[in-house]
């Protein structure tokens, strides 16, 4: 077997095949998405919430990031890991951008990373890309912005809206960027990004069109409390850890575990 490259990623567009993307960011969670065929992994900043258990996606860093990055990549054969540059690490020139980014290829053993924001992040994509690292773009609800968006939002509404985020895509795919996430943009206007595109959409709350789709894995099976209208949990692993916690906690106060099959005599 081989990862998934940013080929492979182009390839499908070209065939007009869909795929899944998940997070992850450790190593048995990202052994079993591995193993269940999906075929890139991101390392989302939203570990800062679903790890750290911060309020937003702002305090995490890349020392944060990047022992959950490894973790991934030494667990994972098939995907292509992609790592989130967190917020402060790349807004402030394209040689910062550059150095988180080597940061999570050298160490964090990432095949690609992403950071959100449109044209204004175009020379932070273009010395990425020239420097051998494949860029994953993230425009519409970029959560490291929720100060100036005011708010978690759906974003591209209006014709202006919907023109400035149609240019951000545009650039950056002329900036290089091999696929672009769009968060929380009504349906249509996702859909129309995704036909004027080569390169490769990923939708999160972006209705059906986009090439491929992205959940948090928390939110998909059932883990998070609170989840938003976007998401789909595919399990209930939350009444199903909560049920195993409690039937080990009254088992072990009442005496009946371990019983002698879970000893050693
Ligand atoms: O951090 C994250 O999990 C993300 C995805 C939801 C796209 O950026
Ligand atoms: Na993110």
């Amino acid at each position: 077997t081989r990862r998934v490259t940013v080929r492979d990623i182009a390839a499908a567009k070209e065939r007009g095949e869909r795929w899944p993307m998940l997070t992850a960011y450790d190593a048995l969670t990202a052994g079993v998405f591995d193993e269940a065929g999906i075929p890139v992994l991101l390392v989302g900043d939203s570990a800062a919430m679903v790890v750290y258990g911060y309020d937003s996606t702002l305090p995490v860093t890349v020392d944060d990031l990047l022992p959950l990055t490894a973790a991934v990549a030494r667990s994972t054969t098939r995907a292509m890991v992609v790592a989130d540059l967190p917020f402060g690490a790349y807004q402030a020139s394209p040689e910062q951008a550059l150095e988180a980014a080597a940061r999570f290829m050298k160490d964090g053993h990432a095949n690609a990373v992403k950071l959100e924001g449109g044209r204004r992040m175009a020379p932070q994509v273009e010395a990425l890309v020239a420097a051998g690292v494949p860029v994953m773009g993230h425009i519409g609800l970029t959560p490291q912005s929720v100060n100036t968006l005011g708010g978690y939002r759906v974003q591209g509404r209006g014709d202006q809206g919907a023109e400035a985020l149609l240019a951000d895509a545009k650039e950056l795919e002329r900036a290089g960027a091999f696929s672009v996430v769009l968060e929380c943009v009504p349906a249509g206007l996702a859909a129309r990004i995704t036909a004027e595109l080569s390169i490769t959409t990923v939708g999160i709350g972006a209705g059906p069109d986009t090439d491929a789709q992205v959940l948090v894995w928390q939110d998909m099976a059932g883990l998070s409390p609170r989840v938003a209208k976007f998401v789909k949990a595919y399990a209930d692993l939350n009444t199903t850890l909560a049920g195993a916690a409690k039937s080990f906690a009254e088992e072990v106060v009442g005496g009946s575990f371990p019983d002698a099959e879970h000893s050693y005599s």
